[in-house]
């Protein structure tokens, strides 16, 4: 399953965050983000009813590739992979949220911020982790700098990522991905404005595919 959703990554490097507390709400979201290009969604657990709404696109938007986002315990990721995630997104590196993912066969990609939780990560056998938040731990100078010691990892920088970032963040060869927020605006998503959602993705997609 790694394999599958890097691959889907190398050609479709964007990984937006779906934010709701309502199933229709998350469905909503990720059929405009696919109507845009983007596949590869990340259902990030922050609020009362995430799960039920990681649930709802699991089952019923089959043209995404869903994950759980913001996992922070392994008995988060138990319950984000019964509830159909394809893989797990963490802040941090956590080895319990690690170790369900391996039992369960789910790709899970931790965040790290600096050299010393990748070389954890890299002895855990991870190939590829979030760098997050990406803005704050030294942008796409920090990025060079570790993947020239670490030469074998992938990152997706998370965190401050934008329109106006993701070429330099992607020009980096190290970066399979970038993630974040700013695909689905809480303003667009509230005004049920779904088509702005799925320009922000085109527009993403087009800004990948000049990197
Ligand atoms: C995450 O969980 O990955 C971050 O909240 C995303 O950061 P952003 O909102 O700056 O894109």
């Amino acid at each position: 399953m790694a394999n599958d959703i890097n691959q889907v990554l190398e050609s479709n490097p964007v990984v937006p965050l779906v934010q709701a507390d309502d199933s229709s709400v998350a469905t909503k979201t990720s059929r405009a983000l696919a109507a845009g290009g983007l596949t590869v969604v990340e259902v990030v657990l922050r609020t009362d009813r995430a799960l039920d709404c990681l649930r709802a696109v699991a089952d019923e938007v089959p043209e995404v590739i869903a994950g759980a986002g913001t996992v922070l315990s392994a008995k988060q990721a138990e319950a984000a992979f019964d509830a159909g995630a394809q893989f797990i997104v963490s802040p941090g590196l956590d080895e319990g949220v690690v170790a369900v993912a391996r039992e369960r066969g789910g790709p899970v990609y931790p965040g790290i911020f600096t050299p010393g939780e990748l070389q954890r990560a890299f002895n855990l056998g991870l190939e590829t982790v979030k760098f997050f938040p990406a803005s704050i731990a030294g942008g796409v100078p920090a990025l060079k700098a570790l993947s020239s010691v670490f030469r074998t990892m992938r990152f997706m920088p998370t965190g401050g990522v934008s329109a106006d970032n993701l070429a330099d963040y992607l020009a980096v060869p190290a970066v399979l991905a970038c993630g974040g927020s700013w695909l689905t605006p809480a303003s667009a998503i509230e005004a049920g404005d779904y088509d702005q959602v799925t320009t922000l993705a085109r527009e993403a997609l087009q800004i990948a595919a000049r990197s």
